[in-house]
């Protein structure tokens, strides 16, 4: 799915292929854009997780320090709203889009309109699918899903005989859920096929809502008991949906749950105890990089990319940013060193 690939030069390619192109469709300045005009465009899935809040905080404040200017719209997990915010976009006349897609397939069609505008597309954090996308920004997902199931692989079933899980998967509309989900496997399926592991009940969270995840855990009771010894969710979001559920049949703290994204709140659910760990994705890095690529394209300038991951139509260019397991134990090295939170605030 993922490959290594020689270092590729973007937007050398980019400028000329998007140059022809541009001064053919649109109505904005030459192209390159210029230093003094640049306007990029961010298309985002929701503002509704507090992780995609910090994302457009410092995605907006890396792009304007740079001496660009950035619109800014969300979707609020809707597929005709996207597009509509994208076309709201390219009429505007951005030089370049970057998208954090609420469907990775359905967001082939942004990157259509855009180039059929001469606009090249970056996908931020999420891939958009089978389409020629320009380039990929994002955290190692699969690395993501290789932690989180060896954290109960290591913490919860340790030197146990065998231990009883429930899985939790993210939204089906977003790739990055099934990458979690590859790497998870990776790390559990020796352990579930010698039985030490029984995943007792597994589900895919509706638009990766905590409502959904709670419903996933009454669900796993329903119909298989309290006996179990973990949640292996796949994001602070969902944690917080399996823990209201834990909470109020009293098993918080009783069952492992994991997490991913360091929100504040999971952070402090850490400190008290229940949720066990999280992944740090320090996403001032993504959000920079990002816009630093972004402005860069929009002015001609060449960029670089050392991945490449398929798309189901071409191998994307791809920049793929590292992550960072976060318990109890190393809150202070990690989030709070990086100024990700306060001190004050994680432990209240
Ligand atoms: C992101 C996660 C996030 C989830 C829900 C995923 O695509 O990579 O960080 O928790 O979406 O918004």
């Amino acid at each position: 799915m993922r490959s290594r690939i020689a270092l590729v030069v973007i937007s050398c390619f980019l400028s000329i292929a998007m140059g022809i192109f541009i001064s053919r469709g649109r109505q904005a300045g030459p192209v390159p854009a210029g230093d003094d005009e640049v306007l990029v465009g961010l298309s985002m899935d929701t503002l509704k997780e507090a992780r995609w809040q910090k994302d457009k905080k410092f995605f907006v404040e890396k792009v304007r320090s740079l001496g660009a200017e950035v619109l800014v719209q969300a979707a609020n997990s809707d597929d005709t709203i996207q597009v509509k915010n994208v076309e709201a976009l390219i009429s505007r006349g951005v030089d370049v889009l970057v998208v954090v897609p609420h469907n990775g397939k359905a967001m082939a069609k942004a990157v259509r309109l855009a180039h059929r505008a001469g606009i090249p597309v970056i996908a931020y954090d999420r891939l958009i699918m089978d389409s020629d996308l320009d380039l990929y920004i994002t955290f190692d997902g699969f690395k993501v899903g290789q932690m989180q199931a060896r954290y109960i692989v290591e913490e919860v079933l340790g030197d146990e005989q065998n231990i009883r899980i429930v899985r939790i998967y993210g939204s089906k509309m977003d790739h990055n859920a099934f990458l979690f989900k590859a790497g998870q496997d990776d790390v559990l399926e020796p352990y579930i096929k010698s039985g030490r592991i029984e995943v007792i009940h597994e589900d895919w969270a509706e638009d990766w809502k905590p409502e959904s995840a709670k419903k996933i855990v009454n669900a796993a009771i329903t119909n298989h008991g309290r006996d179990f010894d973990a949640i292996l969710a796949s994001n602070d979001g969902t944690a917080g949906g399996a823990i209201q559920t834990l909470k109020e049949e009293g098993l918080t703290g009783k069952v492992a749950v994991t997490g991913q994204d360091a929100e504040l709140i999971a952070c402090q659910r850490i400190v008290d105890g229940t949720q066990a760990m999280t992944i740090y994705k320090p996403i001032k890095d993504l959000a920079y990089k990002a816009a630093e690529t972004a402005v860069k394209m929009a002015r001609g300038r060449p960029v670089i990319a050392g991945d490449g991951v398929d798309n189901g139509k071409v191998e994307v260019p791809s920049v793929l940013l590292d992550v960072v397991v976060v318990t109890g134990e190393n809150l202070d090295e990690t989030v709070i060193a990086d100024g990700f939170h306060s001190r004050e605030e994680v432990y209240r």
